[in-house]
Order: structure tokens, then sequence, then C-alpha cells
């Protein structure tokens, strides 16, 4: 039987850490994979981290299982940074679960939607590769439109008409900040049109949030999110912790269902326990436990937004390096001066990328998409003479 299955080949993204790490040039350059770099090139676990898991270790006094739901103190402890601060059950109608990492959010958002009749996902393209693999393996049927234009805004129009084309049974997957792959956010004025269209519209929404704070700001980054649930009865969040937190292997994440009205709200997440229970049974406890921890503290909490800030302040040099440098050949990098987050796609085609990569040392995903966090004021000539090499 088990010799029917035909080779895989490795994630492309995932192929591209161990690429880069045979790789013996110093300078070589890694713009691969969505982890936050320092100034120094590093993936340091946060302080704040650091702080909690020490608490950890000191104050928990077993090991024993949780449910398929995980720390719900952790669950509940994310949500007024997530929703309205007032009220973040939004009277009652929200509720979520712990996940392993987004990607578990991802999967469960979109197997929970499965089973209440959603077959068709609407969804801007690009995006994460993924969210094609995961709504591929679900069994979900895959619309497309474009997310940005080609002057690198956001395309509101492409997702007006798809919207206005959706029907009962379907959903649209919106990234809430920080777009993946591109770093073009739907701005504020554009969330504003998105909820009054996806108000009274049969599509139900499913926001990834994974990248909050990274962007503008914790509340900055949640403004989509905010206003889409605020216009329509249902809502999925899939949320990850784990750049916010720097928790990557530790797989951080959460699922939150807003449903229509309080009565509905336990059933629904009943599904998302038995879904989980199927799937992964419990999420990992650890990440999830640290970042209750510092969530419960103000001084750690604190310390946590300070790092966080950091991380943001470091990202916005680096964009605002590369935007100055404007035109490189025939790649203009000035709009990745006003683009959000980690990560930006160059218009570079995979001979450019290859050589890139063999010629400069520079490894990036091959859909043009480089982790501007990989970025550091000392490499960062380096890799905009590069591009001009390659794209003169
Ligand atoms: C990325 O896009 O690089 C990250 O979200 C890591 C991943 O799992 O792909």
């Amino acid at each position: 039987m088990l010799d029917r299955l035909d080779q895989q080949p490795p994630d492309a993204l995932l192929a591209l850490i161990k690429l880069h790490d045979a790789d013996p040039r110093a300078d070589k350059i890694d713009l691969g994979v969505g982890v936050y770099r320092t100034g120094q090139g590093e993936t340091p676990v946060f302080g704040a981290i650091k702080a909690a898991e020490q608490k950890l270790v000191k104050e928990q006094d077993s090991k024993s299982y949780l449910g398929p739901e995980g720390d719900m103190g952790f669950v509940h402890a994310l949500m007024p940074y997530i929703f309205d601060g007032e009220d973040p059950t939004i009277g009652g109608r929200i509720d979520g679960m712990q996940t392993p990492g987004g990607t578990g959010a991802v999967r469960l958002a979109l197997a929970l939607a499965k089973a209440c009749g959603v077959s068709r996902i609407l969804m801007g393209i690009p995006s994460w590769p993924n969210h094609a693999q995961i709504i591929k393996d679900l069994g979900l049927e895959l619309v497309t439109f474009a997310h940005a234009t080609d002057d690198g805004a956001a395309d509101l129009a492409a997702l007006e008409a798809a919207l206005s084309d959706g029907r009962e049974g379907d959903a649209v997957l919106l990234h809430g900040c920080c777009h993946n792959p591109t770093g073009v956010d739907y701005t504020p004025a554009q969330w504003d049109d998105i909820a009054q269209l996806l108000e009274g519209s049969p599509v139900l929404p499913i926001v990834d949030l994974a990248y909050q704070g990274l962007g503008h700001g914790m509340d900055e980054d949640a403004y989509g999110a905010r206003r889409v649930i605020a216009a329509v009865p249902e809502a999925l969040i899939a949320y990850s912790c784990d750049k916010n937190f720097g928790l990557y292997r530790d797989r951080v994440g959460a699922l939150y269902a807003m449903t229509a009205d309080t009565e509905s709200l336990a059933r629904v997440m009943s599904n998302g326990y038995a879904l989980a229970r199927a799937a992964w049974s419990m999420p990992p406890d650890h990440g999830a436990a640290a970042v209750r921890l510092i969530l419960e503290d103000e001084k750690l909490t604190a310390m946590w937004q300070d790092e966080l800030d950091q991380m943001r302040a470091r990202i916005r040099q680096v964009r605002d390096r590369l935007g100055t440098a404007g035109q490189v050949g025939s790649v203009d990098l000035t709009p990745l001066a006003h683009q959000n987050g980690m990560f930006a796609t160059l218009p570079l085609d995979k001979d450019q990328i290859a050589e890139l990569r063999s010629e400069h040392g520079i490894y990036m995903a091959g859909s043009g998409r480089i982790n501007v966090a990989g970025l550091t004021m000392d490499n960062i000539e380096k890799f905009i003479h590069a591009v001009s090499a390659v794209a003169s």
C-alpha cells in the first residue's frame, strides 16, 4: 500500500532554511522563512517570554491534560488585544480555543466553515502558500481574486467583485494585517468599505491575524478584524502568537468564533473542540502558558510590549531604507516604505532569484517574497546592490 504514494517535494519555504544553513559564505543573507531578526541578525527569545518561562518552571505543578480547548486563561487574556477592549466578547458572542500555531487556527477555521456548509473559499492572491494547501487538503474549492494592484496598493475593486459574486456556502479569507507575502494591507478606509460590503452578504468572513503588532501597533493592526466583526453577525478569527511573542517553534495560536447570538456560541465551540480532538486532540501547552503569564502580569506585559515596539521600529527602519533606495534596476523599492510587516514581494523572475542565491548568497522565496526583517544596516547595501545587479 504505502509504495503507492508519490514522492512529495519538500515545502519550498521550509527547504530554503536548509539550503541557507548549508551555504558556507559568511556574508549570506536569509530572507526566506518569516522569522523576525534583530539588527544583529538574531532571533532571540523575548525577555518577557524568558521571565514567564522561569515563572512557569517554578509554579507549574502538573503537566496533566487540559482539554481540546487548551489553556482558556491564555485564550481569554488575548481577547482584549484582538477585539474591542471595552467588550472583547461582543456581548457574549465571541469565544475561542487554543490551537497549535496560527496554522492550526487557520486549519480549524476552514474545517469549521466546511462543517457548517461552506464549500468555496474566496481568497486574494498571492497569499501565504499554506492557505491554498490547507484549502485543498480539506477538499474546499478555492476562488481567487487579485490582492494587490500593479502599483502596490490593495485591490479593493477585486475583492468587491469577488464578494458581489459571493453566495451562501462561501467564506472569504482575509489577512488582518501585514499581508503575507506582499506587505500590502487594506487601508483603514478600505476596511470600512470591506465591512460595509460584508454587511448583509452571505459570505462568512475568516480573518487570519498572524502578525498583530508588527505593522503599526496592536490596536492599529486589529482595525480590520474589529471593523469586520462589528459589521457581520458571524465571523472566524485565526490568531497566531508565533511572531508577536516570538514563539515560532512552540506553536501558539488561537481560533475565535463570533456567533449571531449568545445561545449558539457553546454549540459552535463544541464543534471546534470535536474537530480539534480528531486532529491533534489538545494543543501544546508551554508557549501559551508563557503568554498567559505575561498577560496576567503588568510588568511582563509592559516588557513584552516594549520588545514588540522595538521589533516594529526596526522593521520600519529597514523598510524606510529600502524605500529611499527607490528604483533599483527594474525593481522599484519605493512602495516598501509604506507597506507593512515582515514581507514584501519583489517583481523578480525565477532566474533573477536563482542568481541572487548563487552569485550573492541571498536566499528568498521563489515567489519573490523577501522577509525584510532578514536585512540589517550591515547587509542592506549589499542586498540593494545585488538586486540592482540581477535586475539591471
Ligand atoms: C512564513 O510565511 O514564512 C511563516 O508563516 C512560516 C510558515 O510556516 O510558512
